[in-house]
């Protein structure tokens, strides 16, 4: 059995690491052994050095600018569970690999730099990141990049007429008159959810076109198409495009002189 006053020999590597990571404290670890006090010590430092290793890893990711190339230790090649995907985007064939588990809106953010589309519950509870699948609008947060394969993506940056990925800078290019009603109505304010509300307002009025019916709609028996849609009716098919700063009577006001193709006046509520 080891003698209790007797002083732990310390092996060249320790010594060591002792050195290297506790200069001063090594003349007291030789002639006392380890305590708690080094132990915690070294603890510390060991866990600091690993949030600065994987600190060094997030800078990269997150710091490295949009259109640098990705580093090739994160190239896709290296993508684990990596699935190859071809979509058409704003107009733009698109094939690319990415993890099976990557969503709609991380592939359109980060590996595609469409950052129009915003994340801003990544939960489908507040519409930010609303863009248009086959016609149809859905929440890229919740959709999975590997449904789209074969599928036409159009993102905010895909909405104005004759804009596409390959001619962004073109003089042809008009906003969509959706877009120009909420420049003229005010549709927002800080503008964080103005391209998932501009993306599903340009849904909303196809589905108007094609008679499509809502929880509100009063007719259900006779499918009319085109529906002219009530401020009630607008009001519950945007009703998952959260806005925070309560640009919602501007969003309707803009959606209804869409559809009527007649202006609407601005109503205001004065308080007091
Ligand atoms: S980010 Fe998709 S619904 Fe909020
Ligand atoms: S304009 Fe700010 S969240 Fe809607």
């Amino acid at each position: 059995m080891q003698d209790e006053n007797e002083t732990p020999q310390l092996t060249e590597d320790e010594k060591k690491l002792f050195e290297e990571l506790m200069p001063e404290d090594l003349a007291e670890i030789l002639d006392t052994g380890v305590n708690r006090r080094h132990f915690l010590k070294l603890i510390t430092l060991a866990s600091g050095g690993i949030l600065a290793a994987q600190s060094a890893v997030a800078e990269q990711v997150l710091i490295r600018p949009l259109s640098a190339p990705l580093p090739a230790e994160l190239s896709p090649t290296t993508i684990e569970n990596g699935v190859t995907i071809s979509f058409k985007v704003n107009g733009t064939a698109r094939k690319l690999m990415v993890d099976s588990r990557m969503t709609l809106l991380d592939t359109l953010r980060e590996r595609l730099e469409l950052t129009g589309s915003k994340k801003g519950c990544d939960h489908g509870q507040c519409g930010a990141c609303t863009v248009i699948v086959d016609g149809r609008r859905v929440l890229s947060c919740l959709t999975l990049a590997a449904a789209c394969e074969g599928k036409t993506v159009k993102t905010i940056e895909g909405i104005a007429q004759g804009n596409d990925s390959r001619n962004a800078a073109s003089p042809t290019v008009r906003l969509h008159p959706v877009q120009e009603a909420f420049l003229k109505h005010d549709g927002f304010q800080c503008g964080f959810c103005t391209p998932g509300q501009i993306c599903s307002a340009v849904a909303l009025l196809e589905e108007a076109r094609n008679g499509e019916l809502s929880y509100v709609s009063e007719t259900i028996r006779k499918k009319a198409a085109p529906l002219q849609l009530s401020t009630e009716e607008i009001r519950e098919r945007m009703s998952g495009n959260i806005c925070r700063c309560g640009a919602y009577p501007n969003i309707v006001a803009a959606i209804q002189e869409v559809q009527s193709g007649k202006p609407v006046e601005q109503t205001w509520h004065i308080i007091g």
